[in-house]
């Protein structure tokens, strides 16, 4: 802008002053005594070849009469005299905003040309005279940030042609004129932050036809906005008022679109009934403030499908009930605020986070975990509270301060298994090395034992009607069916940043096809796929029908996700569509124990053996004592443990029983002891009986069949518990020792489940045989 306008007017005016005398009544002199009067500075010379040229200043055809002036910022003031501004009786806009200005002249009003008036950021304290009516072609009115006093004159009724009326932030008190409603041209309203008291005019939210913004937020306000949303509202901001209709009489009439709200704010009202439902159609609302009101107590309301949302507030609106995980699809959410309500259940494992700056749920009632995938995002937000709820959280991340301010009153359940991080880390990358050297061997071999374990699949599939093989042979498309769900997304633990969805895990399956099949087991069938990024993954679908929610198992997951050990197979990631809960492995090409003891002819050493049954029990161990809680397996068998290329077993697919529905894990198949015939669910006990059979298999070198364990029982109670060795175990290894385990399984098999030692004494006897 170069020089300051007032400057170049000053100067304008000691030019003018010459002709001062000769002529006072031009418009040049008016202007000159205004600047004289109201500046401060003095003057620098600058030459101007005429008034009209000068920044800030238009004239008429003719250069005789100004027709704007424009002074925003330019350090004028006191009272603005008479005979100045008053006399340029052709002025259309006039701009002072942003002086120092604390009162108008009387001549002011006669300005009857004037149609955009900005006398916004000065110090006028005088009420709004009712001349103001006189400016019949007035458009616009800023009179905000300004300190004036009174009632709004009931004249404004006569400016007519008004589109803006800006009186925010000043003193006005007293009820809204009625003549207001005249002004049916406004399109924007801004009352805010007065004295303002009263119910509003009878019609106000029908007055305006034309109206995008309304802003009569911090005043006194009472009664109801009736009918207010409608047309082409933009804006509507009643905030921190006393208004206490019922809140469904904003919207009247059938025909409400609100296709062009963008902002509504209710917020510290004494509105009434049930939060608007009628919302559906606005769908460009981006900032949505319900909060503190005297709604009635309700469920959460269902606004999941305004997608534009950046801003929801529902703070103090009495909702109970649960936080629908629905809530994800608000994937622009910013500000998310349910704090002070009765909100029940679990934290949402989809909260819309991608975005989020600021998230409360402080002063609820929810209980039980917060899911992992919500703690892993809390570094990106600004502020988080989920203070004074039931709540249980585990992040060894999180500093003192902030435990003590977002997290009052809640439980820190880390449990031990999930301290260890860096030994995770260890453990993985030693596998990967090992992965690469031995990778082409393994695959070669893997693809042909699958082969194998397939037609094996086949055929047992043939035998076991219950098997899944079989259900999804006579319903090929049982996943599919569930068409609409397509877009469930995947949560992947250690990879939040790989998104995929349900579509996905069919696609890298074709459908869950039997030809992707692995393996499959009681608790489901597991499928080859190659994920999205390479990813080679294991994908395992755990049985339908189960009794746990979705929220149950999510969490379920998110706790076996926290699980590391060196012999644990870990879970990397789930997926819950509807009925299907499909968890995600690392596919590591490994050997199942089922697969390499019963279909090659390959002889296994004694200590091979050894260290598969030692590290299988220390996996054990550590899921029955190294959790808090323990964590039953559920399906302990040599299907279910796996060599990887440095031959260290991996105990896989633990804790999955607990999804099962019960009943389903008690088939007869060698493994399961007698004692869950009669109630369902899977124990530690059952879980070290089911670890005495492998541990008899793997010195027997038989298959469970059912008659196995009976019969290694009945040769040790006749002292002959050696007859039970593999033959070709032979030389191997010291038949004392080999014996030895014998007994142990023995032990474990024991028909009285307290008889059993548990899997830590386990792990203290097989150390105690080690043949090294
Ligand atoms: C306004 O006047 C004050 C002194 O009254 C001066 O310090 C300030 O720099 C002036 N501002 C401008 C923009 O000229
Ligand atoms: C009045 O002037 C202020 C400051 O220059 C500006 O922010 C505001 O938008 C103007 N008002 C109108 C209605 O144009
Ligand atoms: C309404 O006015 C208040 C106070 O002047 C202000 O804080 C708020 O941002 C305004 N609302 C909108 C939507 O502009
Ligand atoms: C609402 O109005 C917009 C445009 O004004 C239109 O595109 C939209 O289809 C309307 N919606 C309904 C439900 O009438
Ligand atoms: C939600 O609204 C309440 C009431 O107006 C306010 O106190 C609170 O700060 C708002 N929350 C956020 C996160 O903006
Ligand atoms: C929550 O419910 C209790 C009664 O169970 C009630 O006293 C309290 O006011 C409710 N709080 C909110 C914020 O609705
Ligand atoms: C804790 O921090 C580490 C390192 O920054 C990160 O890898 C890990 O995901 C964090 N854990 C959680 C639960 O956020
Ligand atoms: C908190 O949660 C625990 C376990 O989920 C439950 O036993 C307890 O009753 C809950 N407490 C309250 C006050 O709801
Ligand atoms: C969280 O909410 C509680 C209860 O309202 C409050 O005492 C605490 O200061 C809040 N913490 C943060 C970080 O805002």
């Amino acid at each position: 802008m170069g020089l300051p306008i007032w400057r170049a007017l000053v100067f304008l005016s000691l030019f003018a002053n010459q002709l001062n005398s000769q002529d006072p009544n031009t418009d040049a002199s008016h202007l000159s005594n205004f600047f004289n009067q109201m500046s401060t500075s003095s003057p620098k010379p600058h030459t101007f070849s005429s008034l009209c040229s000068s920044p800030g200043v238009v004239c008429d055809r003719q250069k005789q009469n100004i027709l704007h002036l424009s002074a925003p910022g330019s350090n004028l003031s006191g009272p603005i005299p008479d005979n100045t501004i008053g006399k340029l009786i052709k002025l259309q806009s006039l701009d002072l905003s942003g002086n120092k200005i604390t009162s108008l002249p009387s001549d002011l009003w006669s300005l009857d040309s004037l149609q955009h008036l900005n006398l916004s950021s000065n110090l006028i304290s005088h009420p709004l005279p009712s001349n103001v009516g006189n400016f019949v072609s007035l458009r616009t009115l800023d009179l905000s940030f300004n300190a004036f006093s009174g009632e709004i004159p009931a004249s404004i009724s006569s400016v007519v042609a008004l589109t803006t009326l800006n009186l925010n932030n000043n003193a006005f008190r007293s009820v809204l004129p009625p003549g207001l409603l005249n002004c049916r041209a406004l399109v924007s309203i801004d009352l805010s932050s007065n004295r303002l008291t009263g119910s509003l005019p009878v019609g106000f939210g029908s007055a305006f036809p034309e109206l995008k913004r309304l802003n009569l937020s911090r005043n006194l306000f009472q009664g109801s906005v009736d009918g207010v949303l409608r047309g082409n509202v933009e804006t509507v901001d009643l905030s921190d008022n006393r208004f206490d209709g019922h809140v469904l009489h904003l919207i009247t009439g059938h025909k409400h679109n609100l296709s062009s709200l963008t902002h509504l704010d209710l917020s510290e009202n004494g509105f009434v009934g049930h939060i608007l439902n009628g919302l559906s159609s606005a769908q460009k609302l981006g900032h949505l403030n319900l909060a503190s009101n005297r709604f009635r107590v309700q469920e959460f309301p269902q606004i999941t499908k305004l997608s534009a949302l950046y801003y929801l507030n529902l703070s103090r609106t009495n909702l109970v009930g649960f936080i629908p995980s629905e809530i994800s699809r608000l994937s622009l959410l910013k500000v998310l605020d349910l704090s002070s309500n009765n909100l029940t259940g679990n934290v949402p494992l989809l909260l819309p986070l991608e975005n989020i700056e600021v998230l409360d749920l402080s002063l609820n009632k929810l209980d039980g975990d917060i899911p992992r995938t919500v703690l892993e995002k809390l570094s990106l937000t600004r502020r988080f509270n989920f203070s004074f709820n039931n709540l249980t959280f585990c992040d060894p991340n999180f500093t003192q301060e902030m435990i003590q301010t977002s997290f009052v009153g809640l439980t820190n359940n880390c449990p031990f298994a999930a301290k260890p991080v860096v030994q995770k880390g260890e453990s993985v990358s030693k596998k990967k090395t090992g992965l690469k050297i031995g990778l082409t061997l393994a695959i070669s071999m893997a693809f042909l034992l699958v082969a194998l374990l397939v037609v094996l699949v086949a055929l047992r599939g043939r035998r076991k009607s219950r098997t899944w093989a079989t259900k999804q042979a006579a319903e090929p498309n049982l996943l599919l069916d569930q068409g609409e769900s397509t877009d469930v997304p995947v949560v992947m633990i250690d990879k939040p940043l790989m998104k995929m969805t349900l579509a996905d895990l069919k696609a890298a399956t074709l459908n869950f096809d039997s030809g992707a099949l692995l393996w499959e087991s009681k608790s489901g069938p597991t499928y080859e796929a190659v994920l999205p990024g390479g990813f080679r993954a294991a994908l395992k679908v755990v049985s339908s029908g189960t009794t746990l929610s979705d929220h149950e198992a999510s969490l379920t997951f998110e706790r076996l996700a926290r699980i590391n050990h060196p012999n644990l197979v870990p879970l990397s990631g789930y997926c819950i569509a509807a009925e299907q809960r499909i968890v995600i492995y690392e596919h590591l090409d490994y050997v199942n124990l089922h697969t390499l003891f019963h279909t090659t002819d390959e002889s296994v050493s004694w200590i091979l053996r050894h260290k598969i049954a030692l590290g299988t029990a220390r996996a054990l161990a550590f899921l029955h004592h190294g959790c808090i809680p323990p964590v039953v397996h559920g399906e302990v068998k040599a299907g279910t443990i796996f060599l990887d290329t440095s031959q260290e077993p991996q105990l896989a697919e633990f804790g999955l029983a607990k999804l099962l529905n019960e009943g389903l894990l008690c088939d007869l198949d060698g493994y399961t002891p007698t004692e869950l015939e009669e109630h369902g669910s899977p124990t530690l006990e059952s879980d070290v009986y089911s670890f005495g059979v492998v541990l008899l298999e793997l010195v027997s070198g038989k298959k469970a069949e059912w008659d196995l364990v009976s019969w290694v029982r009945g040769l040790v109670r006749e002292g002959q518990g050696s007859r039970a060795i593999d033959p070709t175990l032979q030389g191997t290894g010291p038949v004392e020792q080999i014996a030895e385990a014998v007994k142990i399984g023995y032990l474990c098999t024991a028909d009285l489940s307290w008889k059993r030692p548990t899997m830590q004494q386990v792990v203290g006897l097989l150390k105690d045989i080690s043949p090294s």
